[in-house]
């Protein structure tokens, strides 16, 4: 086995024909695929060799064969070695090319696609593709099954050839990586989107059952007492005008909460720690007790635990017939753990799962806009929910300042 070596000796007939033609293959070929195997075929011909594998890298470190000239049946699963195995394996962890002479490797399915017979051997070429980076993305290997030893000019194209390669294979994974984060733009738009939605439906509600409601009324007591005044009756009309008060006042507080579901004031002007104890004291039917740090919170993080907050303490009293709730905000390291905690009746068992692995029935809009909230600013969601035992909703915000 020998390190690679200067481009000494004679020239390579094609030689500026094969690099014009693997760039030309590297920027214009979209498939990776058809450039792997078109330039497995090229080097195999450039260099009189018998044949040539193209080993890529995989995040791991494991090397699998992605291409092949002559091309190998297609039986399954493509060859695959582990880290630093073998003499590519070699390759790819010191990022630098090896020759070897009447080579005999042992892997069955290796030699079967060297094109070995029992005992035959085979001399090997093997180069590092590299990233601009320095890193070995894949491996190109031509072998002949005849005893060679491959001149450093050989060396030395190939060494040109397998870096094109490793631009390509580089591009490849950053226009990957791109499109991840243009997939996961467009999720976080759509939650985003369908989170306003949520909103916005939730606030036409508000107004349909309470202030359209109470206005509707209003209105009834209003003609009342305009009849009744036509009739001298002063009496009713007095008892007419004090229900058309009380729902006028009904009115103003319903558009207030609605308007607050919208944007919290109190959270504004209290902060988060402050802006709880305040929300848990509005909650009639229920006593919530409240024990919260004062942290210093992004705004979007505070609002985002204010509403599930307000939502989960919202939910402790209407569904979960329990007398008390108890709100947590703490801090541990870089993680802030907000917690609500009813002793009700539950609901279901999702055990430790989160909401997002199963709403129950008759879900509406307060644990999946938990979900969403929670998702969007990067944080975890767990529900614990037993029958008979309580709920207990906990979300954790990791990499806090
Ligand atoms: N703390 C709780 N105790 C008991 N049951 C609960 C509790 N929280 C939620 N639930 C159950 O889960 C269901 C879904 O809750 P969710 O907040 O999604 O909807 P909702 O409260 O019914 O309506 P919305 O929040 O849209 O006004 C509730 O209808 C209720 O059956
Ligand atoms: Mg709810």
């Amino acid at each position: 086995m020998t390190g690679s070596g200067s481009a000494d000796g004679p020239s390579i007939a094609n030689e500026a024909a094969l690099l014009e033609k693997v760039r030309e293959l590297v920027t214009g070929e979209p498939a990776l695929a058809v450039v792997l195997a078109t330039v497995a075929r090229l080097l195999t011909e450039t260099l009189a060799a018998d044949g040539c594998l193209v080993y890529q890298v995989e995040e791991d470190g494991d090397l699998v064969v992605v291409a092949s000239h002559p091309s190998a049946p297609d039986d399954g699963e493509p060859l695959r070695m582990p880290k630093g195995f073998g003499v590519t394996g070699r390759v790819a962890a010191d990022v630098v090319a090896v020759t070897l002479v009447d080579d005999d490797p042992r892997n069955q399915r290796h030699r079967g696609l060297l094109g070995l017979q029992d005992r035959q051997r085979v001399s090997r070429l093997c180069v590092p593709a590299r990233t601009p980076e320095g890193d070995c993305s894949a491996v190109l290997a031509v072998h002949c099954r005849t005893h060679r030893e491959f001149a450093p000019p050989e060396l030395a194209l190939a060494g040109r050839v397998a870096d094109l390669i490793g631009l390509r294979v580089h591009l490849e994974r950053v226009s990957c990586a791109v499109q991840g984060y243009r997939e996961e733009w467009e999720a976080l738009v759509a939650t985003t989107v369908a989170g306003q939605e949520a909103e916005r439906r939730r606030m036409a509600w508000d107004l349909h059952d309470g202030v359209t409601q109470a206005i509707a009324s209003l209105m009834f007591h209003l003609s009342a007492a305009e009849v009744a005044l036509g009739d001298g009756d002063l009496d009713y009309v007095t008892e007419q005008v004090r229900a058309a008060r009380s729902l006028a006042d009904l009115a103003l507080g319903e558009t207030r909460s609605a308007i607050d579901g919208l944007h919290s004031p109190v959270l504004e002007d209290l902060g988060l720690a402050a802006g709880l104890v305040s929300m848990a004291r509005a909650v009639p039917s229920l006593q919530v007790e409240v024990e919260a740090q004062d942290l210093d919170l992004p705004d979007h993080v505070a609002t985002s635990l204010f509403r599930i907050a307000q939502e989960a303490v919202q939910n402790a009293a209407k569904h979960s017939g329990a007398d008390k709730a108890v709100v947590r905000l703490v801090k541990h390291g870089r993680t802030v753990v907000l917690s609500i905690t009813d002793d009700g009746r539950g609901f279901g068992a999702p055990g430790a799962a989160g909401v997002q692995r199963g709403l129950p029935a008759g879900s509406r809009y307060g644990l999946a806009g938990m979900s969403e909230r929670v998702h969007l600013i990067g944080a975890r969601l767990k529900i614990t929910s037993l029958a008979g035992a309580g709920t207990t909703v906990e979300v954790s915000v990791p990499d806090v300042e």
